[in-house]
């Protein structure tokens, strides 16, 4: 389903290499087969089911200062409530960006006897441990948003134990983000007439496969198409808005011909549009901005034309998702080990219609 040791490798490398800027892999597998079950796939018949009220839900969140994470585990919490568990049973807690921390909060779950934990790990390369902890305890787990790597997923496979991961496949993000700037066609795009696309990275934590894949297939979907691409830079900036700023605004006095700035998430983007402003540059007119999330005000500068484009990474079906993948562990019906959901490409032309579906 999703094992795919040759690109894992290859952004792996990539991700190590941080100053500079990796070629893409030579021949990239093709993204993975459409995932067993969707998002919405299974969701629970009992809405609003007393029989929830008395169970106790823990949620551990990687780190609350996160733009994206605070839709997701708000949109969790509201869901969960509304599925009949009652707001004090569920807990949900901040691991700060620290896996000891998250640890730590874990461990307190099973003390506590929850009924079921979902987790976004602070290091998905954790989560073998996390997993052996919480299976040991007897607690059914649903892992979110940092995807645990293929041979842990395996684990659960062959194992047939009560954990399951819900989200979506970042390949496909990457690709959404880098046909946005193919469909504006090389000719819009090569503004210094060099025949390439002049591109700087601005990539979230390395350690999440979100990062890597981005990375990778945003450029991969460019050079797919035929246009040939240079990295300009190709930097860090751990998902936050101030890297963000900060390094474009490096990037961009080092390298006054970019003409395309991806950045991992909507977050950076928002840092490197005023990146952007502040160096006199104009989205649209003299470089490209895009991001992922479609994080509302990421929308609003798609529609005013500030940006060029986001992915919407879908907090409701994932969060839903987790949600019903709970209930059914604690119910006894059970869920596939894998449950994913697509990503929606934004440009000017729908993100009026995503922000309206968001209302
Ligand atoms: C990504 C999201 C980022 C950040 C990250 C945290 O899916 O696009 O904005 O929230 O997850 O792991």
């Amino acid at each position: 389903m999703k094992k795919f040791f040759g690109i894992l490798l290859a952004t792996v490398i990539a991700a190590s290499t941080l100053a500079g800027c990796a070629a893409p892999a030579a021949a990239p597998a093709a993204p993975a087969a459409a995932p067993a079950a969707s998002a919405e796939a299974a969701a629970p018949e009992a809405s609003g089911d007393a029989s929830l009220a008395d169970k106790k839900v823990g949620v551990c969140i990687y780190q609350f200062a996160d733009n994206f994470m605070t839709l997701f585990r708000t949109e969790l919490e509201s869901y969960l409530i509304s599925l009949g568990f009652s707001k004090e049973n569920i807990t949900i807690t901040d691991g700060a960006n620290d896996q000891a921390t998250q640890t730590n909060q874990i461990q307190n779950f099973i003390t506590q006897g929850v009924d079921v934990l979902i987790i976004n790990p602070v290091n998905s390369s954790s989560a073998a441990t996390i997993t052996d902890m919480v299976l040991e305890a007897g607690i059914p787990l649903v892992y979110i948003n940092r995807e645990p790597d293929a041979d842990e997923e395996k684990r659960w496979a062959d194992n047939n134990w009560d954990v399951t991961y819900v989200g979506c496949d970042a390949r496909q993000s990457g690709t959404m983000q880098g046909e946005i700037i193919v469909d504006l066609g090389l000719d819009a795009v090569d503004f210094n007439g060099n025949g390439k696309v002049d591109y700087i990275m601005i990539e979230g934590d390395p350690e999440n496969v979100d990062a890597k894949y981005r990375t990778e297939f945003s450029i991969k979907a460019l050079t797919d198409a035929g246009l040939e691409v240079a990295c300009l830079d190709d930097q860090v900036g751990m998902w936050q808005q101030s890297e963000g700023e900060r390094l474009v605004t490096n990037a961009l006095g080092a390298h006054p011909e970019t003409e395309v700035v991806f950045c991992n998430n909507d977050a950076m983007a928002l840092g490197a549009l005023q990146a952007i402003q502040a160096a006199g540059r104009k989205v649209g007119e003299d470089i490209y901005l895009v991001g992922v999330d479609a994080l509302t005000e990421a929308c609003e500068f798609v529609i005013s034309g500030e940006m060029t484009g986001t992915v919407f990474n879908d907090h409701i079906a994932q969060s839903h998702g987790a949600a019903d993948a709970a209930v059914n562990y604690i119910t006894g019906a059970g869920n596939e080990h894998y449950i994913g959901c697509d990503y929606v490409k934004v440009t000017s032309e729908n993100a009026q219609a995503i922000l309206d579906s968001l209302k």
